[in-house]
């Protein structure tokens, strides 16, 4: 895959994203990067767990980094939802941390206050697992899905990989089996994704698949329950 090329441009709701020319591909949705990456993955897939579990440490795998904007948004959630948030991000192509600063999310977040703005979070070290705040830790790597082997059961797993027209393979059957064989029982699959063949390969692979309603401009999204 080639991703050199990446502009920064402004979505719907004011937040930027990136868009990369060869693929034709945006890291978020142009309706808005920040309220869709809040209504899918915080929303649907975090509060949802956090609802429904009791445990009160909650393992997560986002597949990919990409901006860190999911991964940013679910440490300043980590405080309102109550669990310790064990985060582990994956990411086969990195993203520079100048290019990340083009983004400005910082002037977003001015009133939330964190222990470590956005720059500071894009900053922290691969590899190693950072304690940012109490109740949160991330662990970000880079490697491709497909390679990454867990010893680690997972609670939730952020799918976020570009659509399934740009990158068909991290959408194969073959993946959400592994999905499902990496969460732990009671734990959620999301993504903005809602095509039918991955509604079919998730439901093979033994999720109970839920079609709920999507952010702005998107009519479905998924969501998968390992029973
Ligand atoms: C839609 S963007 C993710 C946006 C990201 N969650 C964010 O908040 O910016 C998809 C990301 O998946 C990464 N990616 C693509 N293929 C991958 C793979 N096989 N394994 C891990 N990451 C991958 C891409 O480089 C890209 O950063």
């Amino acid at each position: 895959m080639q991703i050199s090329n990446k502009v920064s441009i402004t979505t719907e709701d004011g937040t930027s994203t990136l868009y990369i020319e060869e693929l034709k591909e945006v890291y978020h949705s142009r309706k808005g990067a920040l309220t869709e990456s809040q209504f899918v993955y915080i929303n649907e897939g975090l509060k949802y767990w956090s609802k429904e579990s009791s445990n009160a440490i909650c393992k997560i795998l986002e597949l990919g980094y990409g901006t860190g904007l999911i991964a940013f948004l679910t440490y300043l959630n980590s405080l309102e939802i109550k669990k310790q948030i064990d985060y582990t991000s994956l990411e086969a192509y990195p993203i520079s941390i100048i290019q990340l600063k083009e983004l400005n999310y910082d002037q977003f977040f001015k009133d939330k206050n964190p222990i470590q703005n956005f720059e500071e979070f894009s900053k922290l070290k691969w590899e190693l697992k950072h304690q940012i705040a109490p109740n949160f830790s991330i662990t970000k790597k880079e490697i491709f899905f497909e390679k990454f082997k867990s010893s680690d059961l997972y609670d939730i797993i952020f799918y976020d990989a570009f659509g399934a027209h740009a990158q068909p393979e991290i959408w194969a059957p073959e993946l959400m089996k592994k999905c499902f064989d990496i969460l732990n029982p009671g734990g959620v699959w999301v993504s903005y994704c809602a095509k039918g063949s991955v509604r079919r390969s998730l439901k093979t692979a033994g999720f109970d698949v839920q079609r709920l309603p999507g952010p702005p401009g998107k009519r479905e999204m998924l969501r998968g329950i390992k029973t």
